[in-house]
């Protein structure tokens, strides 16, 4: 496992984040028990993952707390979040943010977080947020309740990074959960600029998403952006969208890989987005610990090799209306 600095938080974490969300949750979701989902979150410990992402509405911060039976708390980063409401006002004061706190540290068992995020904040309430939230926030962080705080973006709504426009110039979230993937591309120059100027730590999320994690749905989508115009034909192999990626045997036996052929489609999904400058993180989640072992091993990857790289920027530089759900 390879270790780097989240950003301004000097966190010493794995590249690799092991997500207690997305549509396994762990298996939680999948209605698999908390000890399967333990045993996929020790696994990702053994593996050398230090950092575990989960949330208020996920259900998984109970396998973190079992987790920490075993693994001593100074050894794991633990991100949580809560959410403030997505369509309308704000839904809750802030006394009850405080008591949300109060409560993530109950339901994960320990003596603090040491990565608070508002969840999903939707863009029109950033000012609202930072009126009324981050302070409670900062309070937590004062009392030792939170080491860092931080917001998330909803992807699968915000496509092109909105929320995060507004928030970054308040310069003070010390960690940033985006998305990023081959698909949409948009956080490269909407908002990574100003996070590494503000040494902002992220987590990048939707590195594969079903339309990513799926050879025929992966197809599908880009059939669907060749329709659309968003995708120059010339470009792409429809029927074999990635083929361009796999080397040939000369190409790996001649040195010129750079890097080395793609294994699937999801194994060139997780190198891209480590690949990216300003990532810090990826996050994988599983309910399988075959996947995990096989994402682990992609994060860890080389490189792809430049060139392809350039070519998925190119391919994709038009897309910026879809996350991959
Ligand atoms: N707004 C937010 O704050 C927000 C939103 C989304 C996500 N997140 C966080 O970010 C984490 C990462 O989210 P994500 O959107 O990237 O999704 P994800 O949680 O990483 O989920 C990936 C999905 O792909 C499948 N998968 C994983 N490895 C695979 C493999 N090797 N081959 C085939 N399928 C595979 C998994 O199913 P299997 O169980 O079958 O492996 C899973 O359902 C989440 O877990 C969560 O912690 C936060």
């Amino acid at each position: 496992m390879q270790y780097t600095t989240l950003g301004r938080t000097n966190l010493h974490v794995s590249v690799a984040g092991l997500g207690g969300g997305g549509h396994s949750r762990l298996g939680l979701r999948l209605g698999r028990s908390l000890d399967d989902a333990l045993t996929v979150a020790q696994a990702a410990f053994d593996q050398g993952v230090n950092v575990f992402d989960t949330a208020q509405g996920y259900g998984t911060e109970p396998v973190l707390a079992k987790l920490l039976d075993t693994v001593p708390r100074d050894q794991i980063v633990i991100s949580t979040k809560a959410g403030i409401g997505w369509m309308g006002p704000i839904n809750c004061t802030p006394q009850e943010f405080a008591k949300t706190i109060d409560d993530r540290l109950t339901q994960l068992n320990t003596d603090y977080i040491d990565i608070m995020y508002i969840h999903g904040l939707h863009p029109d309430l950033v000012d609202d947020a930072m009126e009324m939230i981050v302070p409670v926030m900062q309070k937590a962080r004062d009392a030792g309740k939170v080491r860092f705080i931080g917001v998330t973006e909803m992807f699968e709504h915000d496509f092109t990074h909105q929320m995060l426009q507004r928030a970054l110039p308040y310069d003070c979230f010390d960690v940033v959960m985006l998305g990023f993937n081959i698909l949409n591309q948009t956080a490269r120059d909407t908002v990574l600029p100003m996070i590494q100027k503000q040494n902002v730590g992220t987590m990048c999320m939707f590195a594969i998403r079903q339309a990513l994690s799926n050879e025929d749905r992966f197809k599908q989508t880009i059939n669907q952006l060749i329709d659309e115009g968003r995708i120059d034909p010339a470009l792409i192999n429809a029927t074999n969208p990635l083929d361009f990626l796999k080397l040939t045997s000369a190409e790996i036996s001649g040195g010129t890989s750079g890097g080395g052929g793609y294994a699937d489609i999801v194994d060139a999904c997780y190198r891209f987005c480590r690949d990216e400058p300003g990532m810090d993180i990826v996050l994988t989640g599983t309910s399988n610990t075959a996947h995990l072992a096989a994402n682990l091993q992609s994060i860890n990857a080389p490189a792809l090799p430049v060139e392809h790289r350039q070519r998925l920027i190119d391919i994709f530089k038009n897309v910026d209306h879809l996350s991959g759900d």
